[in-house]
């Protein structure tokens, strides 16, 4: 059942072509110019008149969100909140009729996201759920939603969750935009054709997977990591570290690379490898000053950047490529040599993989 794969990990993490298909097919008609998401139709305008979008998650689920505020705030023009449904929950939130709540949960089982939920419905708020497993309570909890359709995730790390995750938030974010007048007709058809490359843009950087290997083996032995990145990739380092962490029980830590000389750059030597998210984006060049302050503290850089960097590739000491995409499009594509880097190490380190000590699929207790 693991498809020929060691590991239900990597099968999952080799579906994510398949499955951001699976995703937006029948959704998304980058011909036509058309996103059509059932759950959404009739509720377009609870969107465009809400005076804020407010996402509740738990762990890779909340990172999903962070990447949907930069795409909504950036495409939609709609304010958005990120928020840890656990905190949301016990804060006693400002939460009126005029919100509008995005809960997301692979599982659609995790208790403080569905509590978080019920806390929002009883305040008035419209509830939307965008969930992996059809009919679970939290897709039943909530006024609408979208399903991703990313199929069984066995292994506790989510892999295929995540990018499917996005998938749907950026269809949502796109056709809000369009329908609100934010985006240029010509900027939304690119995106809805950019869109429609994505799995053959992550079949490609799935390539890298030998390469990849070679980097985990060499660092396979550190005792920290460091992830950074900028803008639309800031989350997609903390999504990075965290499967470091749950998988191969190595601390690492996630920062936007420009709060690093704002205390993290005191833990940067020699041991301390930095992967860097440095792929053509409006923020390439800070990110390139980055690495040359890390590189001054004799720090280890594996960058990810885009096929034919040139610049970056000199200053790193390892590269993994990922094919060229529009920024607020590339969380899918520069999720995917992080997910490999880190099963790698895992592997080597002989953990258990699918099953890490002291975690669980779906976290029902809060
Ligand atoms: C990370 C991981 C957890 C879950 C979190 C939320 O790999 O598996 O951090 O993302 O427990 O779970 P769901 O999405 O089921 O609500």
């Amino acid at each position: 059942e693991k498809g020929g794969f060691d590991h239900f990990m990597l099968k999952e993490i080799y579906e994510q072509p398949s499955v951001i298909k699976d995703t937006y097919r029948g959704r998304l008609l980058a011909n036509k110019g058309i996103i059509k998401l059932g759950g959404l139709e009739d509720y377009i305008e609870k969107f465009t008149n809400a005076d804020r979008i407010i996402i509740v998650a738990c762990g890779t689920s909340w990172h999903a969100g962070l990447v949907a505020e930069y795409i909504f705030e950036d495409l939609a023009r709609i304010p958005v909140e990120v928020e840890y449904a656990s905190e949301f929950r016990y804060r006693n939130p400002i939460i009126t009729e005029k919100d509008v709540v995005i809960a997301i949960s692979q599982s659609g089982e995790t208790a403080d996201t569905l509590a978080a939920i019920k806390l929002a419905k009883e305040k008035g708020a419209f509830v939307y759920g965008i969930c992996n497993v059809v009919g679970s309570t939290i897709s039943r909890e909530t006024h609408s939603g979208t399903y991703t359709h990313a199929g069984p995730e066995i292994g506790v790390a989510s892999t295929k969750a995540f990018t499917t995750q996005i998938t749907v938030l950026t269809m949502i974010a796109l056709k809000l935009a369009k329908v609100k007048g934010t985006i240029s007709h010509s900027d939304y058809m690119l995106h809805l054709r950019e869109l429609e490359t994505i799995p053959a843009k992550v079949e490609e950087a799935l390539q890298s997977d030998a390469h990849i290997k070679v980097i985990a083996e060499e660092f396979k032995n550190a005792r920290n990591f460091l992830y950074l990145g900028r803008g639309y990739n800031f989350p997609v380092a903390l999504e990075g570290a965290l499967k470091l962490k749950e998988i191969s029980y190595i601390h690492a830590e996630g920062y936007p690379a420009a709060e690093m000389k704002h205390g993290p750059i005191a833990l940067i030597d020699e041991e301390m490898p930095v992967v860097v998210i440095a792929v053509n984006s409006n923020h390439y060049e800070k990110v390139v000053s980055n690495i040359q302050e890390i590189k001054s503290r004799a720090g280890r850089i594996i960058a990810v950047v885009t096929e034919g960097d040139t610049l970056v590739k000199e200053m790193a000491d390892y590269i993994m490529e990922v094919p060229h995409t529009p920024e607020s499009l590339t969380p899918l594509v520069t999720t995917i040599p992080l997910q490999l880097l880190s099963y790698h190490i895992a592997v080597m380190l002989n953990r258990n993989v699918d099953q890490p000590r002291n975690l669980a699929k779906s976290v029902t207790v809060e």
